[in-house]
């Protein structure tokens, strides 16, 4: 049975939910599920706006098929060509054979490598041009690395509705409200949408940054991402959150600490840290075990938060496998911009700290506290001190502004 819904005047959202995904990508835990958008626009001209995963075909069909009534699909609009919304063109080919893709001419040369028999079906868009589909007219828009070289996002000026791909999506299935309003974003999305963001367009910041110069140009009242809510209201939050991620500037004042312990010992280390910095009056901290912790959270709060502490034990002369893990996709990330503490352990050859010191001299405009800690097997008194004095540090270098 189909289940869409109206977005506004002649769009309606016909994309579909995923909870049996547990990995998106292959490698993102999703444990709110995942949902594929999809639009259709009645106008003179039908248009379909990108597709969903092959996952959820069956609903996505259904959708699609009651919005158009028994009308002919005219158009096809792909936005973006990751399989995850564009796995049913050739459905769609089958069962509208008379229908015309629009996209970027990268695009078309993903189609052709993905197999799709698009020959004699397509037409390119290029940066600036329109198309008029009868009451509505919209205009193309490049968005490359958004979050793949061919992205591009689409504007109907007249329902100042944007299509905008990846961008402003968010992991997490609607299930029934699509709207933004019709949920709790801050206390039940943020995370998921921050999380989204940060390990899949990361890493391409300073692009996103000039799709939004682009967006600033634009009367925007509805943001239809591929992922997540449809914005209708209050966007300047979501703006600001997008602005501050892509610019790799923190959202608050506050400290991430990432531990890695074998036996405890560098985890107590990690503990009283932070009882240290409360003592101090900095609790915005939060503690996360790289052990049990899925590095795509622990990416997401190091774009959150200001500070960072990496607390390892060295292993087989080296830095503790996830920390390294983690420290490979901060770096893969382009994370920047952050004030970092370290805290090093081993019972001999201890150098943990120095190799760690070293990656994250490598990565742009971090700032490593020389407060390091050093640990022979467990904390002593003396190595408390250095504790204190690394707590002091990171309430110091919070007031400092390094996204300059
Ligand atoms: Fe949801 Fe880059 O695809």
């Amino acid at each position: 049975m189909y289940c869409y819904r109206k977005v506004t005047d002649d769009y309606y959202w016909v994309g579909a939910n995923d909870h049996r995904l547990s990995l998106f990508e292959n490698i993102y835990p999703i444990p709110r599920g995942i949902s594929y958008n999809s639009y259709v626009l009645l106008d003179k001209k039908t248009v379909l706006f990108d597709t969903v995963d092959w996952a959820v075909s069956k609903q996505f069909i259904e959708n699609v098929k009651a919005v158009l009534n028994g009308r002919d699909l005219d158009y096809m609009v792909i936005n973006h060509m990751e399989p995850d919304h564009c796995a049913n063109i050739e459905e769609i080919l089958l069962r509208f054979p008379n229908v015309k893709i629009i996209s970027t001419e990268k695009a078309i040369l993903f189609m052709h490598q993905f197999g799709f028999p698009i020959d004699g079906k397509t037409q390119i868009v290029k940066e600036g041009d329109t198309m008029n589909f009868g009451k509505h007219t919209v205009t193309f828009v490049s968005a490359p690395m958004v979050h793949w070289p061919e992205a591009m996002v689409t504007f109907d000026a007249k329902s100042g509705v944007l299509f905008s791909a990846d961008a402003f999506g968010t992991f997490g299935a609607l299930d029934g409200k699509l709207f933004n309003d019709e949920v709790n974003f801050d206390r039940d999305w943020l995370d998921d949408a921050r999380r989204y963001y940060t390990n899949i367009v990361g890493k391409y910041g300073p692009h996103v940054q000039s799709l939004l110069k682009k967006a600033g140009g634009l009367d925007i009242k509805y943001i239809c991402p591929l992922h997540g809510p449809v914005w209708r209201s209050n966007l300047a939050y979501f703006l600001d959150k997008y602005d501050k991620w892509s610019s790799y500037t923190p959202e608050e004042k506050g400290v991430m600490i990432a531990y890695a312990s074998m036996y405890g010992d560098t985890e107590s280390a990690a503990q009283i840290l932070a009882a240290k910095l409360a003592e101090i009056g900095v609790t915005n901290t939060v503690l996360h075990d790289v052990s049990n912790t899925d590095v795509s959270y622990l990416i997401s709060d190091t774009f959150k938060y200001s500070n960072i502490v990496l607390a390892s034990v060295t292993y087989n002369l080296g830095i503790y496998p996830p920390m390294l893990d983690f420290l490979n996709d901060m770096k893969a990330l382009n994370v920047q911009k952050r004030a970092v503490g370290i805290i090093e352990n081993g019972s001999w050859a201890c150098t943990s700290g120095t190799l760690m010191r070293k990656f994250l001299d490598d990565m742009k405009q971090m700032t490593v506290l020389d407060e390091q800690v050093t640990m022979a097997s467990a904390l002593n008194e003396s190595a408390l001190n250095d504790v204190d004095a690394l707590a002091g540090r990171i309430k110091e270098s919070m007031e400092l502004d390094l996204t300059k």
